[in-house]
């Protein structure tokens, strides 16, 4: 077992180097137009967190607070749904049925008759799922979400009372992305990831774009000086590489990236490090379920390969810390969503690595509070289980 405070950090080689744009401007145009166009919706609030920024020395520290997101409680719900909507519309178009259906069409039932055939399916560990169920439902087509054995019974309830069928497979999540390929191959249903491998990156694309909208929210919402860093945590590399295409096109220059992910299941480091993408095995082990993946998505890695300024991986004891430092703020985020914040302390606390990300008392820190109480019990538990 590692040291609680024990963590590792790389600045990133290749920072700055020139590549491909994986996300074009025009697609996150349309998702904004269709998000913001759904009943509902509503800017998440971008919080100031004033008496953590005296604890890690920083001029300014704001967290967007996804948790009040549709009331689906991530910024998921920004991606799987939006995903679902355009992957029926281009289904609705390839059967010659209607070219091109909007989701207000969708969520009408304009197509209803034709939509209520197909089936969209996924693995997640939560959130993607619950958001592509929601969407399955709003956009009146049927679910079946993959989920692996040790998701928490009220993440499985979560998603199956939007009306998906919830399938529990053995293994890790990554096992539970095959199954679900290897379920829709056989039975003719569409895939909605949200992470992309070669040959497929259309549907994870629109994920992505769908997640831009919650960095460019906070963008409209950051006032004064610019952010100079944003520690941000990530699973398969998607919601990372969202906002760091959002935020390098909202801010000039952009803040310095820090991907931060789970001890046990940092691919992106382990990416990072080899130069190449990187899976690392085992059962991913982590309180922050959402980020337990082993393999890097391909469009995501493409960005942050060379966009990401430092990759971090923390230890789950200072994530259940975050967790409990907002909880005293009056903040309540789950555990998937603090790994940033968490981050951010233990790079502040320790001299060497504050001077080799550049934060100094003059910094101004953007955080991403990417779900909020997903799984109450879970969330109570490590909210209990206060160190001495
Ligand atoms: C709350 C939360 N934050 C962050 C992430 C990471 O997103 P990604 O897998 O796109 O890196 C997830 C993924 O499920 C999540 O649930």
């Amino acid at each position: 077992m590692s040291a609680p405070d024990s963590f590792t950090f790389l600045i990133n080689p290749r920072h700055g180097t020139p590549g491909v744009a994986v996300l074009p401007n025009r697609g996150f145009v349309r998702a904004k137009e269709a998000i913001t166009g759904w009943p509902g919706y509503a800017p998440t609030p971008l919080r100031d967190l004033p008496d953590i920024a005296r604890d890690t020395g920083v001029a300014a520290l704001r967290l967007k607070d996804e948790g009040p997101r549709f009331g689906l409680g991530s910024f998921k719900a920004l991606g799987g749904a939006y995903a679902v909507s355009k992957l029926l519309a281009a289904e609705l178009s390839h059967q010659g049925i209607a070219r091109s259906a909007t989701s207000a069409d969708l969520a009408d039932g304009q197509h209803a008759a034709s939509t209520s055939q197909i089936t969209v399916t996924c693995a997640t560990d939560g959130n993607h799922g619950r958001s592509v169920a929601w969407g399955a439902q709003r956009f009146h087509c049927r679910c079946v979400i993959f989920v692996h054995e040790t998701v928490s019974q009220g993440r499985v309830d979560a998603i199956a009372q939007f009306g998906a069928q919830v399938i529990r497979v053995p293994g890790n999540y990554d096992d539970a992305v095959r199954e679900a390929e290897s379920q829709a191959r056989r039975n003719g249903w569409l895939v909605v990831s949200d992470t992309s491998y070669p040959g497929y990156t259309e549907v994870p694309r629109d994920v992505m774009q769908g997640y831009r909208l919650m960095a460019d929210e906070a963008a409209d919402q950051w006032a004064g000086p610019p952010p100079t860093h944003v520690f941000m945590q990530a699973g398969v590399g998607g919601a990372a590489a969202a906002i760091s295409v959002q935020l390098r096109c909202r801010f000039d220059p952009a803040p310095l990236l820090i991907v931060v992910e789970p001890q046990n299941a940092a691919c992106l480091l382990a990416s990072a490090k080899a130069g190449t993408p990187t899976v690392v095995h085992g059962d991913l082990e982590t309180i922050m379920a959402g980020l337990a993946c082993g393999e890097p998505s391909l469009l995501a890695w493409q960005e942050l390969e060379r966009a990401t300024f430092a990759f971090m991986s923390v230890p789950d004891e200072a994530a259940a810390r975050a967790l409990r430092r907002l909880a005293d703020s009056g903040i309540a985020i789950g555990e998937s969503g603090v790994a940033g914040l968490a981050g951010l302390t233990l790079a502040a606390h320790d001299p060497a690595t504050r001077t080799a990300l550049q934060l100094t008392g003059a910094s101004r820190v953007l955080l991403f509070g990417t779900e909020g109480i997903t799984d109450p019990d879970v969330y109570h538990k490590l909210f209990h289980s206060r160190r001495s």
